[in-house]
């Protein structure tokens, strides 16, 4: 290079790097005037480098997908990976940030990301769990604080929410997710990427949200994980794509792909979802990252013949970074030489990567985030805790209480038995991050304990989760006979559900079901509390069992929780958002089903050419929405505003409920529609609305909601999003199988 293009350079670096001053801590950078900033930096930079900044490695901190290589500090120091994953702390994130900074030619930061899921170290219960809460207010609050800690340890980006919703139970990674409805998963998914990012990318209490899986990963034929996926535009549309785009609406600045093909398309080299959809329709601005090693799938999925065409399908079909597998980094450069990519693509994959690190602060201050002492301020602060405890107390779903079985007097002789009560890794769930079992302060046991002291207490593991080892049931029994009350903590061991850990068999594992059957054989009251990241098989324990409380991984606090519900101190109050089945073959089972031509109706059994089984009844053994509360709650008729809404207009219902129980406590009073006719078929009821009030015993609260035409909106015949003129019926209640309800005309509907 000449001399003086060399001091070309120097120059228009002085503009775009930071000067001392700016380098300070806890500078920050005003949005405005990025892009401008991006494309001098774009001008600088040589091939090499801008293939650089589309590469993501992982590092060896943490595994969350098969190992490729080593060695990913040197490519950080040759450029050639300009973002890691997996990474975290602020010692560790400053060190490998000095590779980037110093060691590079222009010195562009690393972005460093992680799978902060729910929560980095102080974990708030599975996000499954945090759904069922039905709390948005503290859902955002939770996802705040991951991104408060995360952030201190160094990191600037979370790859949630994963918004995938979950029909299937037999697909683990339902206990990532909001569960099986879309209503409830737009307004989740709005929620958390709040909670994320909040209003300030430079806010260093906020990291960038990731969107995952563009899409309908949650559709994996049979639960099987990576699965295929094949579905109509109409169910894609109306189901599965409303969540992403209400966590972009949001403001999420980055998606991720999913594994799944869809109409024989991988999403990873799917234009139609990336291009035609993320960014023509929904006008998404942000960054495209694979999931982990995707682009290397195009190989085994069938649609590319080696790795040279699979990085050209993805780059063409809209994907900026590369998770993972280096294909990028091995074959952009011939692509581009051989004109398969053009520059421009390139330029504006590095554009959406260059953007946000812009927008993070780091281009000015690589180090804002690698900061040991907020760290050591932040990470499982008291504050923090609660907010763990908080969710983790809301998140609980009572599903029977017979014999006031719950809450426990606290001068009751309990005997605790299985193999979950005294787990500390349990706790925590899949995708813990960096959570540490130690952290746990207290497993549900030492938490029952200090409730009804050690005197009331006895404990025996009675069997493991998963062997047919019952050497331990003879001692369980003994001192179930023993007590007042048992309190049976089973359920799936936390790695039976996350990535890649599906079951067809959704039964408690090993010999559990026997166990409470010996226990529940002595006629004690029987309360059965279990851990689990899915819907569940049941229907026998449910039968046998007084008092059924799913608790699902609550979390590191969850052991307090718990046992604070057991003893009364808190009232439960979650609901289900995913369906529980009778046994498998009922898998899909969902609420919002659609009637077909021969519905069965349970009153005459004896129809036979009806849609039904032949050995186990259509309903669900809980339906999505369900959950009890030590007090009880009355809901008046419905009132309608008007039972006519005329296009345009809006008309408002409203419901009263009575708090009729002995307890003060929350309740989520939901309110559904059924189109009763339209030119497609639609489901019989979907949820429009929810409200969670807090209504204390003998207190009757109002709860209004108001319906427009928006509500009334789907994928008409002709594909048009619109709503028909026609008769609805709004059922309100406490579960989905609301039959309170009311009916209106929509009327003037502008085709
Ligand atoms: C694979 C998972 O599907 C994805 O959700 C996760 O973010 C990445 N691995 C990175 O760990």
């Amino acid at each position: 290079m000449n001399r003086l293009s060399y001091l070309f350079i120097l120059m228009l670096l002085a503009v775009i790097m930071p000067s001392e001053a700016k380098k300070k801590k806890g500078s920050s950078v005003a949005p405005k005037g990025i892009s401008e900033r991006v494309d001098s930096l774009l001008q600088l930079m040589t091939l090499e480098e801008k293939i650089g900044q589309t590469v993501l490695f992982t590092s060896r901190w943490d595994v969350t997908g098969p190992v490729l290589r080593d060695g990913e500090e040197d490519a950080i120091k040759s450029g050639q990976c300009g973002n890691i994953f997996n990474a975290h702390t602020a010692e560790y994130t400053r060190k490998l940030q000095k590779m980037a900074v110093e060691e590079t030619r222009l010195g562009i930061p690393l972005l460093f990301g992680y799978d902060v899921i729910h929560g980095h170290q102080t974990l708030a219960p599975i996000s499954l769990g945090e759904s069922a809460s039905w709390d948005l207010e503290l859902i955002e609050k939770s996802a705040r604080m991951a991104a408060r800690e995360a952030a201190a340890c160094g990191l600037h980006w979370t790859f949630a929410p994963m918004v995938d919703i979950g029909r299937d139970p037999r697909w683990g990674r339902v206990s990532e997710g909001a569960g099986e409805d879309p209503y409830l998963g737009i307004e989740i998914a709005k929620a958390r990427v709040k909670g994320f990012q909040g209003d300030d990318l430079a806010d260093k209490e906020t990291v960038l949200a990731c969107v995952k899986h563009m899409a309908a990963y949650g559709a994996a034929q049979a639960g099987r994980d990576y699965n295929s996926v094949d579905m109509s535009e109409r169910v894609l549309r109306e189901t599965y794509l409303p969540a992403y785009k209400a966590a972009i609406d949001a403001g999420a600045r980055t998606v991720m792909t999913s594994f799944n093909d869809l109409d024989g398309v991988p999403a990873t080299a799917n234009s139609f979802l990336l291009k035609d959809i993320l960014r023509d329709e929904w006008g998404f601005d942000g960054m495209v990252v694979t999931d982990y090693t995707a682009i290397n799938e195009l190989i085994p999925h069938g649609v590319a013949k080696d790795e040279y065409d699979a990085g050209v399908l993805a780059m063409k079909a809209g994907v900026d970074m590369d998770m993972e597998g280096g294909i990028y980094m091995d074959h952009l450069k011939k692509a581009i030489e051989n004109g398969d990519v053009a520059m421009e693509e390139l330029d504006n994959a590095v554009r959406n990567v260059l953007a946000l690190k812009f927008e993070l602060g780091i281009m000015d201050d690589p180090y804002r985030y690698c900061d040991e002492e907020r760290e050591k301020e932040e990470v499982l602060s008291a504050q923090n805790r609660e907010t763990a405890y908080q969710m983790a107390a809301k998140s609980c779903v009572l599903l029977k209480n017979d014999n006031s079985a719950l809450p426990i007097n606290a001068n009751e002789k309990v005997a605790v038995i299985g193999p979950l009560a005294n787990s500390k890794r349990d706790l925590l769930g899949s995708w813990k991050a960096a959570g540490k079992p130690q952290s746990v302060q207290a497993t549900i046991l030492d938490a029952i304990i200090k409730n009804g002291g050690s005197e009331n207490v006895t404990f025996s593991k009675g069997c493991d989760i998963n062997t047919d080892n019952k050497a331990g049931f003879a001692k369980a029994i003994e001192q179930a006979k023993k007590a007042d009350k048992v309190i049976m903590v089973m359920g799936e061991k936390w790695s039976m559900s996350g990535e890649a850990a599906c079951r067809t068999n959704l039964d408690f594992p090993g010999v559990q079901p026997e166990l409470i059957q010996e226990i529940t054989a002595l006629g004690k009251p029987v309360v059965l509390v279990f851990m689990t990241g899915r819907a569940m098989t049941i229907q026998k324990e449910s039968e046998s069992v007084d008092a059924l409380l799913n608790v699902w991984y609550p979390g590191v606090e969850g052991g307090r929780a718990v046992a604070d519900i057991l003893y009364g101190k808190e009232n439960p109050s979650g609901k289900l958002t995913m369906t529980f089945p009778r046994n498998v073959g009922q898998i899909p089972i969902f609420y919002s089903y659609k009637r077909t031509g021969r519905p069965f109706d349970p009153s005459k059994p004896k129809d036979t050419y009806k849609s039904r089984y032949l050995d186990v009844q259509n309903t669900p053994l809980f339906p999505f929405g369900y959950g009890l509360s030590y007090t009880q709650f009355e809901y008046s008729d419905i009132t309608i505003s008007n039972s006519e809404l005329v296009s345009g207009n809006s008309i408002e219902v409203s419901v009263s409920v009575t708090n009729s129980g002995n307890y003060d406590g929350e309740e989520v009073v939901q309110l559904y529609i059924w189109d009763q006719v339209a030119s497609v078929t639609r489901p019989v009821k979907e949820l429009k609305g929810f409200k969670k009030v807090k209504i204390n015993k003998g207190d009757t609260q109002k709860v209004n909601f108001t319906i427009n035409e928006e509500d009334l909106k789907f994928y008409r015949k002709d594909m048009t999003f619109g709503a028909e003129d026609g008769q609805f019926t709004i059922y309100i209640g406490s579960d989905s199988d609301a039959s309170n309800s009311v009916e209106f005309s929509l009327t003037g509907v502008k085709l």
